[in-house]
């Protein structure tokens, strides 16, 4: 058995650092794929040359052709505009949805075998495309935003408490949108809920839902925190993160019980949509939804999350995308 093949489609500011962890952490040989000119095998030349210092040996090249990516087991999509400030990822449907459908088809072609992870926006309408055009089966094809929504949410929590961030336990269900689900009442410190936590802190129970309501809010907002810092682009570190943490779990077949933007056939009381849930990932890619129960308030901010992954899915109909 030879190396893994990971090709990342956009070269740009998430498709760039996904292209450097991949080879720092040697998952396989990188293919970077852009439609720009020289602009990845500039980025691609740029990485490899750190190999020595690094200690990296895993091929990085650029490509301007589809044809560079075949026998890809991991295919990364990140091409398509990110937000400007005061844009909600929906805005970007009409310019992305064009960008997917010739990306969707030379990954077809090119690589029909590999399993695909899309963090391209907006996100749920954006797997939904990729899905429908590859004709790939629904555990190869998934998207990147829970993972990424969680570890923010998961930060904060770590931060407002002072415990080291990797004993937070923290999920984000739903669309990667406005109407996300941050579950408060699953969020646990080693095993200890969160809301006690915070009552322990503050001793005061309308204080202690405040902070977590304010903690689910900023979780909420935060790929607009940054964009409107950046002012040029949006958050390009974390989900290229998160994207390598998924990929890692299927090529080494971790069984990582992660949140996903996954096709639910049933689950959750939905069919035929693509909506975020925690989701087992091996070597399969979605081996299978974990399904947990909601009380009421949270089923109907799920439900809610969902009505808006099938509006934006409609309008994609709608405008022929
Ligand atoms: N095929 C391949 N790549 C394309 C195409 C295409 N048809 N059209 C554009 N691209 C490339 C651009 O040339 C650019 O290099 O996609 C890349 C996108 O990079 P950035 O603009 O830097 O955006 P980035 O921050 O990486 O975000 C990419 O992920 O989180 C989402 O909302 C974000 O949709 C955005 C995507």
């Amino acid at each position: 058995m030879g190396r893994n093949k990971i090709a990342v489609i956009g070269g740009g500011q998430i498709g760039g650092v996904i292209a450097q962890l991949a080879a720092l952490k040697q998952l396989g040989d990188v293919v970077l794929f852009d439609i720009v000119e020289d602009m990845p095998q500039g980025k691609t030349l740029d990485i490899a040359e750190a190999s020595k210092v690094d200690g990296f040996d895993v091929n990085v090249k650029g490509t301007n052709s589809y044809k560079d990516i075949a026998g890809s087991n991991i295919v990364i999509i990140t091409a398509g505009l990110p937000r400007k400030p005061g844009m909600s990822r929906d805005d970007l449907l009409v310019t992305n949805a064009k960008i997917m459908r010739s990306v969707a088809e030379g990954v077809r072609d090119n690589a029909p075998g590999s399993i695909v992870i899309i963090i391209s926006n907006p996100l749920d309408a954006m797997v939904t495309l990729f899905k429908n055009i590859s004709g790939f089966p629904p555990n190869r094809v998934m998207g990147q935003a829970g993972v990424l929504d969680s570890s923010r949410f998961a930060t904060f929590i770590a931060w407002e408490l002072g415990v080291s961030v990797k004993d937070v336990n923290a999920l984000v269900l739903g669309g990667h949108g406005d109407t996300m689900v941050p579950l408060t009442r699953y969020a646990n410190v080693n095993g200890i809920p969160v809301p006690e936590l915070l009552e322990r802190k503050y001793k005061n129970k309308e204080k202690a839902a405040q902070v977590m309501k304010d903690m689910v809010e900023r979780t909420k907002a935060a790929g607009g925190e940054v964009v409107k810092l950046l002012k040029t682009g949006s958050a390009f570190y974390s989900p290229a993160s998160s994207a390598i943490s998924m990929t890692e779990a299927i090529i080494y077949d971790e069984k990582r019980v992660l949140p996903v933007c996954a096709f639910l056939q049933g689950e959750f009381g939905v069919s035929g949509y693509y909506v975020g849930v925690p989701a087992v990932l091996g070597a399969a890619g979605v081996e299978r939804i974990i399904e947990l129960t909601l009380n009421n308030e949270e089923k109907s901010l799920f439900d809610n999350s969902v009505n808006a992954v099938k509006t934006l899915v409609a309008d994609m109909e709608r405008l022929g995308l």
